[in-house]
C-alpha cells in the first residue's frame, strides 16, 4: 500500500476518496494525525499529514518514529513524501519541482532509529541512496505526465529548524554541494529504510535559500509559492498513485 505523507501546504486532502480516518498509537508514541485511508481510482492508500491536522507541529518536534511506524503496521510499503524547501542549486528558484536523490543530515537531538537489532547484532542499515530508484522513476514519470518542468534530481541538506538558516550556515551548504535545504526529510527517510518501505519525495522550492536573494526571507511570500505548487503537486500525485511501474 501507498501512503502520502504530506508537508508544509498540504495538511488536508479533501480531493482524495476518504474512507476512514483511524488513529494509531504506536511503542514510540502518537504519530502527527489519524491515518486517512482513501482511494485515487482503484489505487488504496493513506494520507498522513507531517505536521498535523492544523499545522501545529514544527519539525524538530514530530515524532517521526510513531509516524514510520504507524504507517508500516497500516501496511505500507511505499512512501511519497512531499517537502517544501528552499533552493540553492542553478535551476532550483521558487516554483521548481524538485525529485531529490541524495540527504545530507544536518539534524540533532531527534530520535532517528528504530534501535532494533538484526540476528541479535545493531543493525546498520544501508543507506548509499537515500531514495529508492523504482519510486524516484515513478515520480518523474508522473511529472512528465503532468506536463510540469522539473528537476529530476537534487541533495537535500536536512536542518534542524525550526528557524531558517543564516546566510553563513547556507553557504556551508553549497560548498557541501546541497542544492535544496529543507527540515523534515530526516529522520524521516532513513526511518523508512529501517522498516523496509521504499521512499522517495516530491520537494517543492518555495524560496531562494538565506542570504541568496536580495531581500530577507518573507513566510507570506513562502506560503503563497506554496498554494499556487499545490494543484500541481495534488495533480502529480493523482497520476503517481494511478501507476504503478
Ligand atoms: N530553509 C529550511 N527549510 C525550508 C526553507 C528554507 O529556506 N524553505 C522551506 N523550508
Amino acid at each position: 500500500m501507498l501512503a502520502i505523507i504530506g508537508g508544509s501546504g498540504l495538511n488536508q486532502f479533501p480531493e482524495l476518496e476518504i474512507i476512514e480516518e483511524r488513529f494509531f498509537s504506536t511503542p514510540y508514541g502518537d504519530c502527527s494525525a489519524p491515518l486517512t485511508f482513501a482511494r485515487i481510482g482503484a489505487t488504496p492508500l493513506i494520507f498522513l499529514p507531517r505536521h498535523g491536522k492544523g499545522h501545529k507541529l514544527p519539525p524538530h518536534l514530530i515524532n517521526y518514529r510513531a509516524n514510520i511506524r504507524a504507517l508500516k503496521d497500516a501496511g505500507v510499503s511505499q512512501i511519497l513524501a512531499i517537502n517544501a524547501v528552499g533552493g540553492m542549486g542553478e535551476g532550483m528558484g521558487p516554483g521548481t519541482f524538485v525529485v531529490p536523490h541524495q540527504v545530507i543530515d544536518y539534524t540533532w537531538g531527534r530520535e532517528q532509529s528504530f534501535n532494533f537489532l538484526l540476528d541479535g547484532y545493531v543493525n546498520h542499515i544501508d543507506f548509499t541512496h537515500p531514495y529508492s530508484a523504482h519510486l524516484r522513476e515513478r515520480l518523474i514519470n508522473a511529472l512528465i505526465s503532468a506536463g510540469l518542468p522539473f528537476q529530476g534530481q537534487g541533495i537535500y541538506g536536512c536542518t534542524q529548524g525550526p528557524r531558517l538558516e543564516t546566510a553563513a550556515e547556507i553557504q556551508r551548504l553549497i560548498r557541501d554541494g546541497c542544492d535544496l535545504v529543507g527540515m523534515t526529510a530526516m529522520p524521516e527517510a532513513a526511518l523508512a529504510r529501517e522498516l523496509g518501505i521504499e521512499y522517495a519525495a516530491l520537494c517543492l522550492v518555495v524560496n531562494w535559500a538565506a542570504g541568496l536573494a536580495d531581500q530577507e526571507l518573507a513566510i507570506a511570500e513562502m506560503m503563497q509559492i506554496l498554494a499556487s505548487g499545490m494543484n500541481n503537486i495534488k495533480k502529480t500525485i493523482f497520476i503517481f498513485a494511478k501507476t504503478t511501474i
